[in-house]
């Protein structure tokens, strides 16, 4: 059942990010190899574009790989990138079939030059797309992410090109690698962990978060939508206060 009508679609939320966690305990509980939970977890990972899709959600941000994974088993590491190549190759048609914009997120210093350039290819075949922004973050870390950009900033600053007491807030976000990316709107962790895990560390200061405790190759459309609708329900204040509040201590 389509629980969100076309009406509120897009209003409030316009960006969905998700960590996705719990692809070994997956496996674990399936006495599958650890591999076998990635796979799965990339299936869930297309599922959830789809969804996106259907409710015309217009960026969708999906934590794949981060910089302290790097220190998992090698074998592991090296099913994950084997992984994402193949998606690459394969998934190229759908994101183009889809009006899908690709964007990557990350160092990619680490990343291996093959997949680089698939990456490059999907990034350049798909940056007309209109739909859906898909940004993938890989090798990435947030306090990573804030430090390229004090090392872009003060080099603008030392070439006189920026005036340091003209910095603020918006003016950082242009050194961010999500510059031209609100804010995500709506965070789900899966898994029951309760941390950030070094995720968009700038950008989710008022994001309303989701933790919950399926296991990523387990999540669903049903669950999808339920945390939509709960987040339609939630009155994000800013610092303000609560609007209802406003409204009557105008009448007294
Ligand atoms: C998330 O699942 C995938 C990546 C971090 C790449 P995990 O592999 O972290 O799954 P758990 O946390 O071990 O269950
Ligand atoms: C976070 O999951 C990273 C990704 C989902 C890519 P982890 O499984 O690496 O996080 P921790 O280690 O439990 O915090
Ligand atoms: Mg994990």
């Amino acid at each position: 059942m389509n629980i969100i009508t076309k009406k509120s679609q897009n209003k409030d939320l316009r960006h969905i990010s998700v960590i996705m966690d719990g692809n070994g305990r997956w496996a674990l509980k399936n006495d599958l190899p650890r591999f076998e939970g990635h796979k799965k977890g990339a299936k869930t990972a297309k599922c959830v574009i789809k969804y996106c899709l259907k409710q015309k959600i217009q960026y969708l941000s999906l934590f794949a790989f981060s910089k302290e994974n790097w220190l998992r088993p090698k074998k592991e590491v090296d099913y994950i990138m084997k992984l994402l190549s193949r998606s690459l190759i394969n998934e190229k048609k759908f994101l183009i079939e889809n009006d899908i914009k690709l964007k990557v997120i990350g160092d990619l210093s680490n990343i291996s030059p093959s997949i680089t350039k698939l990456l490059d290819q999907a990034i350049n075949d798909t940056q007309n797309n209109k739909g859906l922004t898909l940004l993938i973050a890989l090798d990435y870390t947030g306090r990573w992410e804030i430090l390229e950009a004090v090392k872009k900033l003060s080099s603008d600053i030392s070439k006189n090109n920026v005036d340091i007491n003209n910095i603020d807030e918006p003016q950082f976000k242009n050194y961010l690698q999500t510059s031209d990316i609100p804010d995500p709107d709506l965070l789900i962790r899966t898994s029951g962990e309760k941390r950030l895990s070094n995720f968009l560390l700038w950008q989710l200061s008022y994001t309303e978060i989701f933790f919950i405790n399926e296991l990523w190759p387990d999540f669903n459309e049903t669950i999808f939508n339920n945390i939509i609708l709960e987040f339609k329900n939630r009155e994000r204040r800013f610092g303000k206060i609560s609007e209802q509040l406003n409204n009557s201590s105008m009448n007294t």
